[in-house]
């Protein structure tokens, strides 16, 4: 991004971000902190063009797997929430079920990860929900990775483990 502006409401007299210049490079981790309401959930779906540009250019280059800061699921099994489509990979799968600290959720179901949920099926807790999502977008072959508030739902042991994988 160089020297971006975006607006929700297209008014560049009414910016919610503005002079935003940001450069990360293949490989980097990035972290954006600020309070409620600064604008990180803005940035992440600038990123995504969804939030309409007053100002600047920005270039974004790959394939993109995002986790919104609500958790959605869509009625179905918990593998197909997952694989959102994708062809299975026995192995990248476990690999992400572990590394989204689901296999003790998993094995609680009473189907495993052929256990419905959503409207039809059952409910998962809020954070199961987030590690859920973030497990279909880790599953997901993409270029970059935008996780809005990823954390917010799990608990500190949980939130740790997440990050270290
Ligand atoms: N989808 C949206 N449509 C319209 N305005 C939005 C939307 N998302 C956020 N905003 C506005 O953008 C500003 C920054 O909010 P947000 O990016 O959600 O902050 P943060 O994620 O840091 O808490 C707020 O004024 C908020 O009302
Ligand atoms: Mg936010």
């Amino acid at each position: 991004m160089n020297s971006c502006g975006f607006s929700w409401c297209e008014d560049p007299l009414k910016p919610n971000l503005k002079d935003i210049s940001l450069v990360v490079k293949a490989g980097e981790k990035v972290a954006i902190c600020g309070e409620v309401g600064s604008g990180k959930s803005t940035l992440l779906a600038a990123m995504l063009g969804e939030v309409p540009r007053t100002q600047g250019t920005i270039q974004v280059c790959g394939k993109i797997a995002y986790v919104s800061q609500n958790a959605w699921i869509q009625t179905g099994t918990v593998q197909e929430n997952i694989l959102f489509g994708s062809r299975m990979d026995s192995q990248r799968y476990q690999e992400t079920l572990a590394r989204c600290s689901l296999v003790k959720d998993l094995e609680m179901l009473p189907y495993g990860d052929d256990t419905e949920i959503g409207e039809r099926g059952v409910n998962l807790s809020g954070g199961q929900k987030q590690r859920l999502q973030l497990a279909r977008a880790l599953y997901q072959d993409a270029d970059i990775y935008l996780l809005d508030d990823p954390f917010s739902a799990v608990d500190a042991h949980t939130a740790t483990s997440l990050f270290n994988w």
